[in-house]
């Protein structure tokens, strides 16, 4: 596996590859690699010739100064599981590589920058869109990997992709969960043993809407499904809604028609998110 810290460098290595037709798919992530990650490493490798993926924190989407200092860094444990998943590229910015001082981002988001995560982390898609088209400029790949674990981002990154003509194809990969149940995330590893347990209240309640979709209003959905965060000091819920999964906007009837519930909860001091389709 190639490992390349500046963009100069990296453009330069994928010149010969593209100039040769390659298929080259784009993995882009914050590191603290675990299975969901892999997931979409091994869709890329499936799909295309040549695998890059990015490991970058990247500051101008946190809306949370300590929640970007607390987010986890193991580098080397990261290098290991990706020379394993067979990945040909890791592309490994620092922060002044990424980013000139005083630079301006206005690529105006909509609607979808007004709710759940982005009413709830204002500024923090604007920082995703940033860094997600610098990389998508940068690598120019045939396709880009998203998991449906951040659903509402996949659909704000589609939306960019449409709206500025940048022809990436876009892949959303299923959520890969812990047995379980609890979605992967890089930020599980900072649950204790009781936030842990705690944690599984998100999969719990999504699965009960599911189940369930059809046998109450959605008035009743909701308010069963907010009773699993009741009367628990340690489970804050941000929010619990059931949205038409290409507009996210509140669905009005539980038909058949495209529906998912979203959620998001502070377990302790830790922020989880957790999606499910309904139908
Ligand atoms: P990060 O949280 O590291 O996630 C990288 C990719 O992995 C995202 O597309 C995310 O949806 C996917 N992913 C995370 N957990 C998953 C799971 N349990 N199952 C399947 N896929 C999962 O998302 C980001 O980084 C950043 O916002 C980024 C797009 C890299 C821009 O900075």
């Amino acid at each position: 596996m190639k490992i390349i810290k500046t963009q100069l460098e990296l453009s330069g290595y994928l010149e010969s590859f593209r100039n040769n037709k390659f298929k080259i798919g784009l993995v882009p992530t914050m590191g603290a690699l675990h299975n969901g990650h892999l997931s979409l490493i091994e869709q890329s490798k499936l799909a295309c010739d040549l695998t890059v993926v990015s490991i970058f924190v990247n500051p101008t989407q946190f809306n949370n100064s300590d929640d970007l200092l607390k987010y986890p860094k193991p580098i080397v444990e990261d290098t290991k599981m990706l020379v394993q998943a067979g990945c040909d590229v890791l592309f490994l910015p620092e922060v002044s590589e990424m980013y000139h001082n005083h630079e301006e981002w206005n690529y105006g988001v909509g609607a979808l920058d007004k709710i759940l995560e982005g009413e709830f982390r204002p500024g923090h898609y604007k920082g995703v869109t940033q860094i997600v088209f610098k990389l998508f400029d940068l690598v120019k790949p045939t396709r880009a990997f998203f998991g449906q674990k951040d659903y509402q981002q996949f659909l704000v990154i589609k939306k960019m992709n449409d709206d500025l003509n940048l022809g990436i194809a876009l892949v959303a990969c299923p959520i890969i969960r812990e047995p379980d149940g609890l979605a992967m995330s890089s930020r599980n590893i900072r649950l204790n043993d009781l936030e842990r347990e705690k944690a599984l209240t998100l999969y719990q309640s999504l699965l009960f809407v599911k189940e369930n979709y059809h046998r109450y209003s959605l008035s009743e959905l909701l308010e069963k499904a907010i009773g699993y965060y009741q009367n628990d000091e340690d489970l804050k819920l941000e929010y619990f809604k059931i949205c038409d999964q290409n507009t996210l906007l509140d669905k009005q009837i539980n038909d058949n028609e495209s529906a998912i519930a979203l959620v998001a909860c502070m377990v302790g001091k830790t922020r989880l998110i957790d999606n499910m389709m309904l139908s």
